[in-house]
């Protein structure tokens, strides 16, 4: 399955509309909201470190982990320009490789959690993210909701055509595995030609509580689920659903 690899080298660009300032905003006002001590932080499928690189800045001790190499060489690259360091590892999360306890907070954005296909990877993830975590520890992370992928996203195709790059981005959305396959094919601007690449993408849609009663199973009881960057509760319009849980 051929993700995040060409891909990887473009994702910022794309990702220019999406305000990460906010959503680290967002994530520091949950964690003052649950009263937690927040230093060291481990980010799960953290990319190009969008999230890991500004948490850095503030001086959070926080470690990114990304199955992609591709996504994590551009996560190094900025951080070599931005004169910081940060650590990056090239892990499979299902497969979490993690030995340090007692980690004050976990986080996981922008769809990590819809890429795990499998209840029971997600499962095993959220026993490792509760061994890890510290007594009264956090973990803060969101989802693309099951509106979105089956109705926004479901059976629709996007396309945008930029100086650069343009791009088809096909959806089709199996209601029998609530699967989204995603087929995108890039053409990015190579002097006077355009290259193409193409990748297919597989998330996951995943009800509310499904993930709520993963959570309970692991043996979180401090549950909270807000919608779209709000402190209130998911409804059916919610496009992202945040999850925070203490230990
Ligand atoms: C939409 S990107 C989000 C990246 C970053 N969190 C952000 O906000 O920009 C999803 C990321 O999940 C990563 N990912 C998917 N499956 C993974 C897995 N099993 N283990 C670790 N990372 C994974 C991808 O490589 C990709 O970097």
């Amino acid at each position: 399955m051929m993700q995040y690899k060409d891909f990887a080298f473009i994702y910022d660009n794309l990702m220019d509309n999406v305000d990460y300032d906010k959503w680290v905003d967002y994530i520091e006002e949950i964690i003052k909201k649950e009263d937690v001590q927040v230093k060291n932080i481990l980010e799960l499928a953290c990319g190009t470190g969008n999230l890991t690189i500004p948490f850095a800045k503030k001086e959070y001790d926080i470690l990114g982990i990304d199955i992609s190499e591709d996504m994590l060489s551009v996560a190094r690259e900025k951080c070599i320009d931005e004169g910081i360091e940060v650590v990056f590892l090239n892990q499979d999360m299902t497969e979490l490789d993690f030995e340090v306890y007692n980690l004050d907070c976990v986080l996981c954005a922008c769809d990590g959690f819809n890429y795990i296909l499998e209840d029971e990877n997600i499962q095993s993830i959220f026993d490792n993210v509760y061994e890890l975590l510290k007594q009264k520890g956090v973990f803060i992370f969101d989802i693309s909701s099951y509106n979105k992928l089956s109705n926004i996203l479901g059976n629709n195709t996007f396309g945008e055509n930029r100086e650069d790059i343009t791009y088809i981005w096909e959806n089709y959305f199996d209601y029998e595995t609530n699967m989204v396959e995603m087929d995108l094919a890039f053409f990015t601007r190579n002097k006077e030609y355009y290259q193409k690449f193409e990748e297919t993408h597989y998330q996951r849609a995943y009800k509310n509580d499904e993930i709520v009663n993963m959570l309970k199973n692991t043996g979180f009881d401090y549950i909270k689920v807000y919608k779209d960057f709000t402190f209130l509760s998911p409804d059916e319009e919610t496009e992202r659903v945040f999850f925070v849980c203490k230990k």
